[in-house]
């Protein structure tokens, strides 16, 4: 029995939720390492004290007293400031003996919560990612309509202008249709072998005229032998040409883009290293989130919505594998992808 109950205490103590125990009174006899751990406390300085007094949070204290008013058990939200930031689903019930009290668990949802809040903030800024383009396109049809059609001088190059974003728009919506199927795991296909020798040529190919457009000469090496791996032949097609596509967008004419691949460790790793005007060390770490770049008008003007290293970051992951960048303003950029033997 003793030990039955010193195991019960043990489990008690160490679980992830946080776990606080009063007696009727509303006085803390138990308080376990997790609950120590958020409000910076130890049980024996809180033992004996009411929850207002002992972790000063008045939300967890209403939900205890109302729990010892009512018998009832009582479920509710709670997002606490300090010392930590953090949600959690309070769950609180009598204790089923005499005289009472509360037990009350606190089941951590901070980063169900951030999720959620990345979610809708996915969804606002797709909505203005595809508000701008069609606002440009309105705008000039109804130019056009109100007279510009028959003005030699600018109707063609409206329209020009209109196809332009109507491509934006449809890549911006295949980069999305994209990014969900990644992160759903949905239709991605079966790992099948993958010769990233092929794959790189094939992205290379792709990319030729956009270079030569802006003279720019792209310099392969792949170590002889055969890089064969299990995994998605499309998507790392599509990983590779993102990063040569950024490559070449920001890098000046004349500027040198070299895609290497080659063992190291037994790890296959893939270079695309540019001499392009580089990212500076603030907004290095953050190219990678969905959306963001570095000048949004430049890299809209080119046609990007901030979308693409996302793509590779998931396709990465997908494949167990990693991809990082090291940058220095001014002096190009080096992109790494490196997959597992
Ligand atoms: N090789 C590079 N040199 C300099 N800056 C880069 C390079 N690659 C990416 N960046 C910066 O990182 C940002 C994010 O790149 P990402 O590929 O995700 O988006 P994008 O190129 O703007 O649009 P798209 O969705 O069409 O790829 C870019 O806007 C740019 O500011
Ligand atoms: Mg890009």
């Amino acid at each position: 029995m003793f030990e039955l109950q010193g195991l019960a205490e043990v489990v008690l103590k160490s679980m992830a939720e946080g776990v606080l125990v009063t007696d009727e009174d509303g006085k803390i006899v138990l308080a376990n390492l997790a609950v120590e751990r958020v409000f910076s406390v130890t049980e024996p300085e809180i033992k004996g004290k009411t929850i207002r007094l002992a972790i000063r949070n008045n939300e967890i204290a209403d939900l205890a007293a109302e729990v010892i008013k009512t018998k009832k058990t009582v479920e509710r939200e709670i997002s606490i400031i300090f010392p930590v930031e953090a949600d959690f689903l309070a769950l609180a019930s009598p204790v089923q003996r005499e005289g009472g009290g509360v037990v009350c668990v606190l089941h951590d949802i901070t980063q169900l919560r951030k999720l959620e809040r990345f979610r809708s903030e996915f969804a606002a800024n797709i909505s203005h990612e595809l508000k701008t383009p069609l606002t440009s396109i309105r705008n000039y049809v109804e130019t056009l309509l109100a007279g510009a059609l028959k003005d030699e001088k600018h109707n063609l190059e409206f329209l020009n202008k209109i196809e332009k974003h109507a491509l934006n728009l449809s890549s911006l919506i295949e980069d999305i249709l994209e990014i969900s199927k990644l992160e759903s795991r949905q239709q991605i296909g079966q790992f099948s072998r993958v010769d990233l020798a092929v794959v790189i040529d094939h992205a290379a190919e792709t990319i030729a005229e956009k270079a030569k457009k802006k003279k720019i000469a792209i310099q392969k090496t792949c170590e002889k032998d055969a890089f064969l791996i299990q995994g998605l032949g499309d998507h790392i097609y599509r990983a590779i040409l993102n990063l040569l596509d950024n490559a070449i967008n920001y890098t000046n004419e004349g500027g040198r883009v070299e895609i290497s691949c080659y063992r190291n460790d037994g790890q296959i790793i893939v270079n695309v290293k540019d001499s392009g005007i580089g990212i500076t060390a603030e907004h290095l770490p953050r190219i990678f989130e969905r959306f963001y770049r570095v000048d949004k008008a430049r890299s809209r003007e080119l046609g990007g919505t901030g979308l693409g290293l996302a793509i590779v970051k998931h396709v990465m992951n997908l494949h167990n594998g990693t991809v990082s960048a090291e940058s220095k303003e001014g002096q190009g950029s080096t992109f790494t992808l490196t997959f597992p033997a």
